[in-house]
């Protein structure tokens, strides 16, 4: 994939504006973690909501002390405008800004990475991220690993406090996890409907991290990040990522601010379409690449992509894939599926130098 990859079906997304819409459920659920934050700890935490998606190679990874040869950092994972710039992967890119001024604050926003394609990802989500940060001695507390104690303390407790507020009374565990920009790293899971959820990404900033922002050694505190579409599948039992992005009224009139966290009730679903691709591997080939190819040919329609076949012969690596088309709110013809893969079929081969079987 050359630079810049960004297919027009992302562009239309950056328009979109999911969490400035007031009865989203994703924004209600913003507007509840932070209203949670103002109760709890009154004017400590500044939100902030509007930050440009695109953001500099620089915030995303390298002040982040993610390595030049992680897979995030190449175009099959990531969407760049140019080689310096990119869609943000993350909210953690804009902590730096945000560290200038404030020693506490939270960042929601649209987040956007090179996914596979199924009910649980979309080229696009949203996260929201929150840190703290605090000096040792202005707390009397005298060296380094005094403060990580105490960061991984005020951490755990807030996080678990947040949790609460939005799951209630469940189940918790702490995980052991690896961030490059956090030291130590850990995942909150949740017990939700007698199963283990991984609900969130948190750490003590690694020294270095606050170094690039500009802090002084003494400076030390925490972040946290996750995926709001995750918890807001959960609470509000919205089955399928897509409808987050959905203008059907029979989703969009479900929620309001005013009502807070509710339950949707599914519409009936309309049948799936499925058509199979086959063909024969290139030299090099990156399921991002197809899923991308899919998913410009066929948008929203396009539920999921799976694998279902693989074989080798004479050396030459052969692959099928299966695509479920179903709209959200209507039934698809076989017809219109046959145009969108005659499509599919002429520009695989050209974009992704497949060799069609
Ligand atoms: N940015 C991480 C992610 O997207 C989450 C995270 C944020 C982890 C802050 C640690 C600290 O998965």
């Amino acid at each position: 994939m050359a630079i810049p990859n960004i297919s027009p079906k992302i562009y239309e997304l950056l328009g979109k504006k999911i969490l400035q819409r007031q009865n989203h459920p994703l924004t209600i659920l913003k507007n509840k973690i932070y209203e949670h934050f103002q109760k709890v700890y009154p004017g400590v935490f500044t939100m902030k909501d509007d930050f440009p998606q695109r953001v500099s190679v620089e915030d995303n990874f390298v002040k982040l002390l993610i390595p030049d040869d992680h897979p995030t950092r190449f175009p099959t994972d990531t969407y760049f405008f140019d080689k310096n710039t990119v869609l943000r992967t993350h909210t953690t890119a804009h902590d730096f800004e945000m560290l200038k001024n404030h020693n506490a604050f939270l960042i929601a926003g649209d987040v956007y990475r090179r996914d596979e394609i199924d009910a649980k990802h979309y080229p696009a989500f949203h996260q929201l991220e929150g840190a703290r940060i605090w000096n040792l001695e202005s707390l009397g507390l005298s060296n380094h690993n005094q403060g990580k104690e105490f960061a991984l303390y005020e951490l755990k407790k807030t996080i678990e406090g947040v949790a609460e507020e939005v799951f209630g009374d469940i189940e918790m565990r702490w995980i052991d996890a690896y961030f490059p920009f956090t030291e130590p790293s850990l995942e909150l899971e949740v017990k939700w409907q007698g199963e283990w959820l991984e609900a969130l990404g948190c750490g003590v900033y690694h020294p270095n991290v606050l170094k690039n922002a500009g802090k002084d050694s003494n400076t030390f505190g925490w972040a946290f990040g996750f995926g709001l579409e995750r918890w807001a599948m959960k609470v509000f039992d919205i089955p399928d990522i897509r409808l987050f992005w959905s203008d059907d009224k029979r989703f969009t009139s479900q929620f309001s601010a005013e009502k807070g966290l509710t339950k949707f009730v599914p519409f009936s679903k309309y049948p799936v379409c499925y058509k199979d691709l086959s063909f024969w591997l290139p030299e090099i080939f990156v399921e991002n690449d197809l899923f991308e190819v899919v998913r410009d040919v066929g948008g929203d329609l396009v539920e999921k992509v799976e694998k279902i076949d693989e074989f080798e012969k004479k050396g030459k690596k052969s692959r099928c894939y299966r695509i479920h088309y179903r709209s959200m709110d209507r039934s698809l013809s076989n017809e219109e599926i046959d145009v969108l893969q005659v499509r599919l079929r002429e520009i695989a081969p050209e974009k992704l130098g497949v060799v069609l079987r």
